[in-house]
């Protein structure tokens, strides 16, 4: 065999995202791209906001040395400032620039923070429905992930969270704005949790880290706005990224933020620089750093998105699906009909439409669409969504 055996357990599990994917590319083959309806894959296509465009010829064309050699492997010290700055100013405590790691990608962060954390044995918490890689994360770093279920409107559920944890319990993970789910959890129920971990990291003497992946935190709409998980909880790490924020997730940068309140923050923060040298990112990429350094407050207009949202809500429901209406990020995730996620998908596939089965993300009877396509193609796709759904539930 020339592979190891536990990666081809792997890659035999490895995801519905991309088996969905390879179907679609098939489809697509045989039918020609414009006559697919292709809502698989979370890749943003709107075009960076100008001014990323103008500091990347600004950068680009700086003349002084040394521009491209290796660095710190927290990163620049100038964007590790520029992001405390704004991190002190949006979340009301007093940032450092050692407070701050950046990374290749919110992917990168979470697992340096992962590494960093980790025992070989040691289980993180992950709610489901949730992103699929989060189980692949733990697991390379020798981690357990314990799913645990939301409720019926994908809120946290402390009930059983407060049965998953045990005393090897080292983190939780929490998505919000949630892919799948476009969900997001408000102020009171991250107060919550901020006292279940309290709760339970006083129980087993050692400190249970929330790490919050929030790479969608502003693609909210209605004015919507994401409370603070540092106001939440002490042992708080914040993993996001400007792949969503700038539309740049080509470019793998993203960062780390330690609560400055989070017990054992010098040690962890000396294990988050090492975990990034030695996972092999070294640093995150520098042309990157000095190009987002100055446009921490910048963001894409994400009307496009709101756009998108409001027609296939209106689609969805006048078909008859139930759903709840995204909150956040770009995604729908509708309830199944007829039940089975998978007949179902198989279902609009027919009708040459793509979405993910629920169970990919850890909840079967449901599907993810993603919005990140023209509005014309969701318009396209309107009536193969009211033919399926009849054709399965009637
Ligand atoms: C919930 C979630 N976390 C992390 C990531 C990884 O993003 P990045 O491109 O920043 O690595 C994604 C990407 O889709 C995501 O949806």
């Amino acid at each position: 065999m020339a592979i190891s055996s536990h990666i081809r357990t792997l890659m035999q599990n490895s995801s519905w995202i991309r088996r969905m994917f390879e179907e679609g590319a098939e489809l697509k083959a045989r039918l020609g791209a414009d006559r697919v309806y292709d809502f698989t894959l979370g890749n943003p296509d709107l075009e960076p906001p100008p001014r990323f465009k103008e500091e990347l010829i600004k950068v680009a064309s700086d003349p002084s040395p040394g521009l491209h050699s290796y660095m710190p492997n927290a990163g620049l010290l100038a964007a590790r400032q520029a992001l405390a700055e704004m991190l002190s100013r949006v979340h009301h405590l007093d940032f450092k620039p050692h407070d701050l790691v950046l990374t290749c990608g919110a992917a990168g962060g979470l697992n340096v923070v992962l590494k960093a954390l980790l025992d070989p044995g040691d289980e993180v918490l992950v709610p489901a429905p949730f992103f699929p890689e989060y189980l692949f994360y733990a697991d390379n770093h020798g981690g357990v992930a314990r799913v645990v279920e939301t409720d019926h409107h994908f809120n946290l559920d402390l009930n059983r969270l407060s049965k998953a944890v045990r005393p090897r319990t080292r983190a939780l993970i929490i998505n919000s704005p949630n892919n799948p789910t476009g969900q997001m959890y408000d102020a009171d129920t991250l107060k919550e949790l901020g006292h279940f971990l309290t709760h339970h990291s006083g129980r087993h003497g050692r400190p249970v880290y929330l790490i919050a992946d929030e790479p969608y935190r502003h693609l909210v709409y209605d004015g919507a706005e994401v409370p603070s998980v540092f106001a939440a909880y002490p042992n708080t790490l914040l993993v996001t990224s400007f792949s969503k924020d700038l539309s740049i997730p080509g470019e793998r940068l993203g960062y780390i933020a330690v609560s400055p309140r989070a017990a054992g923050r010098g040690e962890l923060e000396g294990a988050l620089v090492l975990a990034n040298r030695i996972l092999g990112f070294v640093n995150a990429p520098a042309l990157m750093q000095r190009v987002v350094a100055p446009l921490t407050d910048v963001t894409l207009d994400i009307t496009p998105y709101a756009r998108r949202r409001e027609l296939f809500c209106d689609i969805l429901a006048n078909a008859g699906y139930k759903f709840l209406r995204p909150k956040g990020a770009f995604y729908l995730f509708p309830e199944a009909p007829g039940g089975d996620d998978l007949s179902f998908v198989a279902a609009l596939k027919e009708e040459d439409i793509l979405g993910v089965p629920g169970r990919g993300f850890g909840r079967a009877g449901y599907f993810r669409l993603a919005f990140c396509v023209p509005e014309s193609v969701i318009q396209a796709a309107a009536p193969g969504f009211a033919r399926a759904k009849e054709k399965i539930a009637g």
